[in-house]
């Protein structure tokens, strides 16, 4: 039988990555008291009123079609948060989405097309080289430099740009570095994407998770309003990723055009979701605050924990749910010391190369697990670590 082609870019670009993931959990199935560091999930339940909200609202029938667009009272909530980053955002400006991840594959659909070409930093999430190779684009890596923090230079950017570029999908905070990029970076970046007639598409997935300083967007320059889209959802801020709900922010003309895509894959998001999304919208609660206090103390645990471990250089990120430890010097690549962690120490993280060629050296680990199972990996890693010095030793 035959294929698309679509089945064959994104072939290798999907459950792969998560290759020492999903044989940790396979392992962990059978009895192995594995500690997992692997994916993002947040550590502590939604708020007990969002699934107040969404219960009350599913037994008060909330549970019928809804539209492309999103319910009013969901697209209402994103306005008034949006608004205050720009007063001229309207409903006419919302999509909602399940999800973030949903609402980047439809956005890149509406923008870019085979022959054209996505920039994005590198390292880059997991899932963004299938988004941009789904509809027939070209991915082109910006290298994200760890003597820059990791932070996209407007310089590299401008060195990476061909004559098919569309688009470039930014992320900050970043997954997996956890860089922050400040408003006068953006501006630099923003100005090549000006004479570049470039889209941004900015991932803001990790808006609340930012440990110390401000958060910055190309959607709050207003010489970059016509250009920028938002994708972002209540996956992270409210510790919320079961739920699917996540929206797109952009131009009327562009979210109008992108509203029959939409329609043709979702046919709308469930109205039950949508009280609760405007609910934890309109009502702060203390989930991110907890978790950032929480996700910081342990990036201080692991930076103190490994600051003597042999070939191992831990990356402190500014913000998000993850660590970057930079493990060359153990003489093995990322992915080399993934899988000896988890045959040898019964630790499971990812492999840098799961986020581009530019992380093949790291590996990331997860913020998400209590600190005394942050401090027993961080010891077995140490350990890990310095048998690899006496293996290369024995080798010399
Ligand atoms: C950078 C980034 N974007 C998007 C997503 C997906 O978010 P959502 O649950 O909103 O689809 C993730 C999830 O880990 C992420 O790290």
């Amino acid at each position: 039988m035959r294929y698309a082609s679509i089945t064959d870019r994104l072939a290798s670009l999907g459950s792969e990555k998560w290759a020492v993931h999903v044989e940790a959990r396979r392992r962990k199935a059978k009895g192995v008291p594995i500690i997992e560091l692997t994916i993002g999930e947040p550590d502590l339940p939604p708020h007990e009123t969002l699934i107040t909200e969404a219960t009350r609202s599913m037994i008060a029938g909330r549970h019928r079609y809804s539209n492309g667009r999103g319910e009013q009272v969901v697209v209402d909530a994103l306005v008034r948060k949006y608004f205050k980053r720009r007063p001229d955002v309207t409903g006419d400006n919302v999509l909602c989405f399940p999800g973030t991840q949903t609402a980047l594959f439809a956005v890149m659909l509406g923008l870019v097309e085979a022959g054209d070409a996505v920039l994005v930093g590198d390292p880059l999430y997991a899932t963004y080289e299938g988004v941009i190779r789904s509809t027939g684009a070209e991915q082109i890596t910006v290298p994200l430099r760890p003597e820059h923090g990791f932070h996209m230079q407007a310089a590299d950017l401008e060195r990476a740009i061909t004559p098919q570029c569309r688009v470039l999908l930014l992320n900050t905070p970043h997954n997996p570095t956890g860089a922050v990029l400040t408003a006068e970076e953006i501006a630099a970046i923003g100005e090549v994407c000006r004479r570049h007639d470039l889209w941004i598409v900015s991932d803001e997935v990790y808006e609340e998770l930012i440990f110390d300083g401000a958060f910055a967007s190309p959607f709050d320059n207003p010489a970059l309003a016509e250009r920028t889209i938002v994708c972002s959802s209540i996956s992270k801020s409210h510790a919320a990723p079961g739920f699917r709900s996540g929206w797109a922010i952009g131009p009327a003309e562009f979210t109008h055009r992108l509203l029959a895509v939409s329609e043709t894959m979702l046919f709308g998001q469930q109205p039950f979701i949508a009280d609760m999304t405007a609910y934890a919208l309109d009502n702060p609660v203390e989930t991110s605050a907890i978790m950032r206090r929480s996700y910081k103390r342990r990036v201080d645990l692991i930076v103190s924990a490994l600051a003597n471990a042999p070939g191992l250089m831990p990356f402190a990120p500014e913000a998000g749910m993850f660590i970057v430890v930079d493990v060359s010097g153990t003489g093995m690549s990322g992915e080399e010391f993934a899988w000896a962690l988890l045959d040898e120490e019964e630790v499971a993280v990812m492999p840098g190369s799961s986020f581009g060629a530019g992380a093949g050296d790291f590996i990331r680990l997860s913020l998400t697990v209590p600190d005394e199972k942050v401090e027993e990996a961080c010891r077995r890693m140490a350990a890990l670590a310095a048998r690899s010095g006496l293996r290369k030793a024995k080798r010399a």
